[in-house]
């Protein structure tokens, strides 16, 4: 293993009833800025939950943090909160409404005051005030993380920084979820796969404790997708696992001194920035294509991942190409499309992608060996509808 510092002070509060407990969880005497998403919160109860709890605190609110936060109305929640003096942030919704706090917790926290954005081109701002948060999508596992996704509409950029304080608490209250749309629950099923897989989809021999505990999660998510997405109630404990899968997959504790990828979201972010497509139902679209591409420097792990997860047999080659095709099915019996023309986007899309990461010069990948010109290669794997 190469070597690693393990820090995650984030409180986990899980469980149903817990946004009651806010009062213990904020620190006292804080003026609080509460953070809201389009409106969902308002329907399914939380919101009042949020407020009652909050009954004795002082409290700002801002709604209208959207998916795929926008730093031009982050700047407004950010405005609100110098003039209301606020101390502390409470984000109440998604993985967005929770990532845009974050910024404006880094930029409360900055002065003199610049523009966000340049908090996020900076990618490790310096200080931030505390946050913390209720959440009701478990997908991006930002709730136990210190990292933040924000897009910029002026010119259609979505870059990603790192705050420099997790969030102090999260309460996952498993019935939050309850109300979230199908396609919303299969777009964030293919979240946590795919932050599995950054991970872990590298290759052999580097911890046995993190390949165990990727396949683990590889193992639940594929375990209760079915019932998530039946069309009756699924049982609590599933949605349980669900809820706590999400925090898994990205809080650090299957990075333990493995390399890790991340050329599939760095390519997913940019079909997001330039389409709208919702994060998860992109990552659907990259994965496959990047393992087809990526075929011999991850086929021994492929193979790993297809007997101890996809139950498959024959040889390694075998059983790594077929594990290409389970994950994609997997992926389709989700209900997303897993190609580029299947989700109708169009070609002029890919060259504006891959002109993208030739200006930016990036290398991607374990092996820091993707660079434009394999992305290039991925999207064209991308693009044909199945046969
Ligand atoms: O805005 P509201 O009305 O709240 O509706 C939201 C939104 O329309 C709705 N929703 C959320 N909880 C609900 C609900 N609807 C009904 N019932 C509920 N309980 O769902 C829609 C999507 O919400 P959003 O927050 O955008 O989804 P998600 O949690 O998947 O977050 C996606 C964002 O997180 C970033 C993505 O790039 C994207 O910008 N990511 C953040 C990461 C991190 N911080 O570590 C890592 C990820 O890889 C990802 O990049
Ligand atoms: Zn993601």
């Amino acid at each position: 293993m190469t070597p690693f510092t393990f820090y995650n002070p984030t409180r986990l509060v899980f469980g149903r009833g817990r946004i009651a407990e806010l009062p213990q969880l904020i620190p006292t005497g804080a003026k609080v800025l509460l953070t809201f998403g389009g409106g969902s919160v308002k329907r399914n109860g939380i919101y009042d939950q949020v407020k009652a709890a909050l009954a004795e605190f002082n409290t700002v609110e801002f709604w209208g943090i959207e998916q795929n936060p926008k730093v031009e109305t982050l700047e407004k929640a950010i405005e609100l909160g110098r003039q209301e003096g606020v101390t502390f942030v409470l984000s109440v919704g998604g993985g967005s409404v929770l990532d845009g706090s974050k910024l404006i917790a880094c930029a409360l926290a900055d002065a003199p005051k610049k523009p966000a954005w340049d908090l996020v081109l900076e990618r490790r701002p310096k200080n931030s005030i505390d946050y913390g948060s209720v959440m009701t999508l478990p997908a991006t596992g930002s709730e136990m993380n210190d990292n933040s996704v924000i897009s910029r509409l002026e010119t259609d950029e979505k870059l990603s920084f790192v705050t420099p304080k997790f969030p102090l608490f999260s309460i996952l209250d498993p019935d939050a979820v309850k109300s979230l749309p199908k396609h919303q629950i299969a777009a964030s099923l293919a979240d946590i796969t795919a932050h599995t897989l950054e991970q872990y989809m590298t290759y052999p021999g580097q911890s046995r404790s993190m390949d165990r505990w990727a396949e683990g999660l590889l193992s639940v998510v594929r375990e209760v997708a079915p019932a998530l997405l039946a069309e009756s109630e699924a049982p609590e404990d599933i949605v349980d696992d669900y809820m706590l899968s999400a925090t898994l997959a990205l809080n650090d504790m299957i990075a333990m001194g493995v390399v890790q990828d991340w050329a599939t979201h760095a390519i997913g972010h940019e079909i997001t920035a330039l389409t709208g497509t919702a994060h998860g139902a992109s990552l659907a679209i990259v994965y496959p294509a990047l393992l087809r591409a990526r075929f011999n420097s991850k086929a021994a792990k492929l193979a790993q991942m297809g007997r101890r997860v996809f139950n498959l047999e024959g040889t390694d080659t075998e059983v790594a190409t077929q594990a290409i095709d389970a994950l994609e099915a997997f992926f389709a019996s989700l209900g997303l499309a897993t190609r580029l023309e299947e989700a109708e986007i169009n070609e002029t899309v890919d060259a504006r992608i891959v002109e993208r990461f030739k200006t930016r010069g990036w290398k991607l990948g374990e092996k820091r060996d993707i660079t434009h010109v394999e992305v290039a290669e991925i999207l064209r794997l991308a693009r044909p509808r199945k046969a």
